[in-house]
């Protein structure tokens, strides 16, 4: 592996470690469960938006080495869409599959989160060099899947949020920006 991405391997997995010595040493806060949800759930948004800036750099800030990164943030996108969904479904319902089938029905905000997750599932799985050949020019059209998605993620976040929309609004402008930069350019 490129000494980059093994750099961006331990950066990446820094949150992650993170939560392992804050469970074991209790300095999660009153509710561990809440933090993580919520920490593994910004921690997803977050790579996936990064993934997304690797194009718009490289077009309009001529600046190349993100998009060896793109593949990488991205994974690192599913692995904390991943946790979370983990964490809810291990901590929260205690593997209660019924009762997370029953959240997804009822509230809006978690049909979203699902939403997002089972959309991202098969970005993450083809993403190798060897599904990139198989799926030729379909692969391409399936990975444009990522924008609706990362919306999806920032309405998931909009609709859970209960009074100070402003977080979920940044990642909002920020998406907007990263996909606007994605129009031509006009010469
Ligand atoms: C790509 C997939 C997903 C992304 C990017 C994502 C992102 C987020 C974000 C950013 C938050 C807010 C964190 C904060 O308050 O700072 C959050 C919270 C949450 N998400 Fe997700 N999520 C995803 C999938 C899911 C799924 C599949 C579920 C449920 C099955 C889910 C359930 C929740 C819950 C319960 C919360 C916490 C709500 C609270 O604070 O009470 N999410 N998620």
């Amino acid at each position: 592996m490129p000494r980059l991405n093994l750099l961006f391997l331990g950066i990446g997995l820094l949150p992650a470690g993170w939560w392992v010595i804050g469970l074991l040493s209790g300095q999660l806060g009153a509710n561990p469960v809440e933090t993580l949800t919520r920490q593994s759930g910004d921690w997803a948004l977050r790579f996936l938006l990064l993934s997304l800036a690797c194009t718009p750099l490289r077009v309009w800030g001529h600046w190349h080495t993100p998009m060896r990164l793109r593949r990488q943030w991205g994974l690192f996108a599913y692995f904390y869409a991943w946790v979370h969904l983990t964490i809810i479904l291990v901590l929260e319902h205690e593997l209660d599959m019924l009762a997370l089938w029953r959240d997804v029905l009822d509230r809006p905000y978690i049909t979203f989160g699902m939403l997002a997750f089972a959309l991202l599932t098969p970005l993450a799985i083809t993403s190798t060099k060897g599904w990139q050949r198989r799926l030729g020019r379909g692969w391409r059209r399936l990975h444009r899947w990522v924008y609706p998605t990362a919306i999806i993620a920032v309405v998931h976040f909009l609709l859970l949020v209960k009074a100070d929309l402003r977080e979920p609004l940044i990642y909002g402008a920020l998406l907007s920006l990263l996909l606007l930069a994605r129009l031509p350019k006009r010469t």
